[in-house]
């Protein structure tokens, strides 16, 4: 599919690996211009020599930033170029009890998945409104309806997300820029891939069934009854960062196999 993508240049953030890796992979072949982005150069060198190999004419390179250190972002943005399209992917989790919780935690994971996003488009949407194009897009998560009882604070964030999106996506109100969401449900990644291992062992059992039992007993809702594949969710972001969803602005997509539920 010609998403009409060629030439544009685009930031993905946290996307060494998993739904970000997939993102650059789709839009390289589209012939975008991509930069990647991981906490070390380590990660960030490897993931872009495996894009090099995936597609012998990508037009990719990648910058090294941790995005729980503000003066590491500061860094990142003087490197970046004028930018078409900025994916705000980065996002960590981590699942414990409520009551186990510190606020260093909470402040830690907001700090990365909101405050990222935030910090990012409040440098490029001025630059965006001026030239009158360009897309921002961010990454939420089906835990912002579902606020499993171990991710309470990464189901703030991604709630959060939804409303800075929207906001953001006000202000480009009769321009050419559009900013929307995507909102993934349970993705097979190498994190959640290494999940469901550790389970088939613990209890013996194969990775079919460990994965049929999250599923009814976690997610009972999704309808596909799943993982989505990140080259799946990645699609729905390609097609939100092409000229081609013009008329889509402040919109959530749900990539969530229909765990979410409801019609809205
Ligand atoms: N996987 C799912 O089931 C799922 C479901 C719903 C929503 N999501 C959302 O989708 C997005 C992508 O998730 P994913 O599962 O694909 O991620 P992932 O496979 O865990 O990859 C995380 C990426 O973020 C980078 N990263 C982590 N902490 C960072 C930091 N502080 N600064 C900069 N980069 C950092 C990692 O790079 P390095 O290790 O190289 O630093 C890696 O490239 C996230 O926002 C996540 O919340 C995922």
């Amino acid at each position: 599919m010609d998403y009409k993508l060629k030439g544009k240049k685009v930031f993905i953030s946290g996307s060494t690996s998993g739904i970000g890796l997939a993102t650059a992979e789709i839009l390289i072949n589209e012939g975008a211009i991509v930069i990647i982005n991981g906490r070390g150069e380590k990660n960030v060198t490897k993931a872009v020599d495996y894009l090099k190999t995936k597609n012998k004419s990508a037009k990719i390179s990648g910058i090294a930033a941790n995005f729980s250190i503000q003066e590491e972002i500061q860094r990142l943005i003087k490197k970046l170029p004028d930018l078409d399209i900025l994916i705000n992917n980065v996002g960590i989790y981590n699942s414990k009890s409520f009551y186990e919780i510190e606020d260093k935690e909470w402040y830690n994971q907001f700090n990365v998945n909101v405050m990222s996003g935030v910090r990012l488009s409040k440098y490029f949407l001025p630059k965006m409104l001026k030239k009158n194009w360009g897309r921002i897009i961010f990454i939420s998560s089906e835990c912002a309806y579902l606020v499993p009882n171990d991710l309470i604070p990464y189901s703030m964030t991604k709630a959060s997300i939804l409303a800075v999106s929207r906001g953001l996506a006000q202000l480009t109100k009769g321009t050419n820029i559009t900013v929307n969401t995507i909102l993934p449900g349970s993705t097979l990644t190498q994190g959640a891939k290494t999940f469901l291992n550790q389970k088939a062992v613990e209890f013996n059992k194969s990775l079919n069934e460990v994965e049929d039992e999250f599923f009814s007993k976690s997610r009972g809702s999704s309808l596909i009854g799943r993982f989505a594949s990140v080259s799946e969710v990645a699609n729905a972001i390609a097609y939100l960062s092409s000229p081609l969803s013009s008329a889509t602005n402040g919109s959530v997509l749900k990539v969530d196999g229909g765990s979410v539920g409801g019609i809205s």
